[in-house]
């Protein structure tokens, strides 16, 4: 039996149809065919920043960036010194009080805005949103919640209630009770729900990311926390994405400054290794919440802080704060960003471009229906709800670029790299983006180029 296992050795020399065969019998069948049909399974062994390479040598620039979890980018040598630092020291021992969970709490306090000071640690961060939920109905009593039209929180039953869009809730009713949405960007909607005084908690993101990278109108943010002021409401920020230096800021909250009752946080607070969520709230809250030997308990984590993913974040504040990462998103993103709006200019395919930092999104024209007959039926069903992925499978396979759509709105594609890239990283993204376009001026175009791949991946022609 023991033979049978597969070890780590065996990893060095797994083969690309090994790995798929893998993952498609072991793990997610459907997952495994949408990537093949797009030529997404590629078999990566090797990782450094902004780059990865495939099994052949060769190499591509990830401006997916772990959906804002590789900050720093991939490997960063700084977190792997801290876990080899603290790899003697005890990992998991809940009985104590752990001494790095404690000094990354310390660390968060003082980098967070305003009085926001007592963290509690977890895994992810749909665990970072199920966290502020339970805390802002034991604090406040209330049990209603508030979230945002096409918000993305999370899959966990919580955060999936409090989350926008029912392609994701269907299925699984009934949700947690008491949660609505409003319109992203509307104040008068927010105000009509929070009137009643029972709504516990506003969640929002301060950029939509999975809604399609959609930046708020300016003041809204502030007028938010205005209303949940009055109403008594905690106003909840998932700066799960938008953290850690991505928009240009440390947090995005900042952009207006806003100081949120509860921030939620996750993805590159783990430095792109370890996995680490954490809420992080004022003491006057979170004694209201568990505040006493009564209370201490009420909420926990096996996992949480434990001492390779509290020295993971010791790490990655430090090399933000060292290298001014934040600075560099706001520098960088300018030029991407100008460097997309010239392409949008001269291609119609471009609907919009948005974004603030290095948090991008490009949503293009919405294919009309038929536009596509004449591309095979797979191809159109694709093209009809995946544009964007078409888009980004082009710019894998022809420019070996990575780029991914956004969950809750599939017509846009996003471009979050490391806030480490440098200039000639994104002129080369730029080049590739141009010359994608160039070549499938219209949708029609798009889609039989793109069918190719889907194509050929449909007849199972793999390199
Ligand atoms: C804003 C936001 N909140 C929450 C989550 C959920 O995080 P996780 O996948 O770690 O559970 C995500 C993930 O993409 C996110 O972007």
């Amino acid at each position: 039996m023991r033979k049978e296992l597969l070890t780590i050795s065996d990893l060095q020399g797994l083969s690309r149809e090994q790995a798929r065969e893998n993952f498609r019998m072991y793990m997610n069948p459907g997952l495994a065919t949408l990537m093949g049909l797009l030529d997404f399974d590629k078999l990566f062994v090797r990782a450094e920043g902004v780059r990865v390479w495939d099994r052949d040598g060769h190499c591509y620039l990830d401006f997916v960036g772990g959906y804002g979890s590789l900050n720093l980018g991939h490997n960063h040598p700084r977190v792997l010194e801290a876990l080899r630092q603290v790899s003697t020291m005890p990992n998991l021992l809940q009985v104590s009080m752990g001494a790095a969970a404690g000094a990354l709490a310390h660390n968060l306090a003082k980098i967070t805005p305003g009085k926001l000071q007592n963290t509690f640690f977890c895994n992810s961060g749909a665990e970072a949103i199920e966290g502020a939920i339970k805390l802002a109905r034991i604090a406040t009593g209330r049990s209603a919640i508030v979230s945002c039209r096409s918000g993305f929180h999370g899959k966990t039953m919580g955060s999936l209630s409090v989350s926008g869009r029912e392609k994701y809730q269907k299925g699984f009713e009934p949700l947690l009770p008491a949660c609505s949405v409003v319109d992203f960007g509307d104040l008068n909607q927010l105000e009509a729900f929070l009137r009643s005084g029972e709504t516990a908690a506003f969640v929002v993101e301060p950029i939509q990311g999975e809604g399609g990278i959609v930046v708020p109108p300016e003041g809204y943010l502030r007028g938010a926390l205005q209303l949940c002021q009055r109403y008594g409401t905690l106003f909840v920020a998932d700066e799960i994405q938008t953290g850690f230096g991505r928009t240009g800021k440390m947090f995005a909250c900042e952009h207006e400054g806003v100081v949120p009752d509860i921030l939620c946080l996750a993805k590159a607070l783990g430095g792109g290794i370890m996995p680490v969520g954490a809420i992080v709230t004022t003491q006057e809250l979170w004694n209201k919440a568990y505040g006493g030997i009564e209370k201490c308990l009420l909420h926990t984590s096996t996992f949480g802080g434990n001492t390779w993913a509290a020295a993971a974040g010791i790490a990655t504040i430090e090399v933000l704060l060292e290298e001014n990462l934040p600075g560099r998103a706001a520098e960088l993103g300018e030029y991407l960003l100008a460097g997309l709006r010239g392409l949008q200019e001269r291609f119609p395919l471009i609907r919009e471009v948005r974004g603030r930092g290095l948090l991008i999104g490009i949503e293009f024209e919405q294919p009309a229906k038929g536009v596509l007959a004449k591309v095979a039926g797979a191809v159109n069903k694709l093209a009809e709800e995946y544009l964007g992925a078409m888009v980004a499978g082009v710019l894998l396979n022809r420019y070996r670029v990575i780029s991914v759509y956004t969950l809750n709105n599939p017509n846009v594609i996003r471009l979050e790299p490391p806030l480490i890239v440098t200039r000639e990283e994104i002129d080369a993204v730029l080049q590739a983006l141009e010359e994608t376009f160039e070549k499938n001026r219209s949708l029609l175009g798009f889609g039989l180029s793109a069918g190719k791949t889907v194509l050929s991946g449909l007849l199972g022609r793999k390199k």
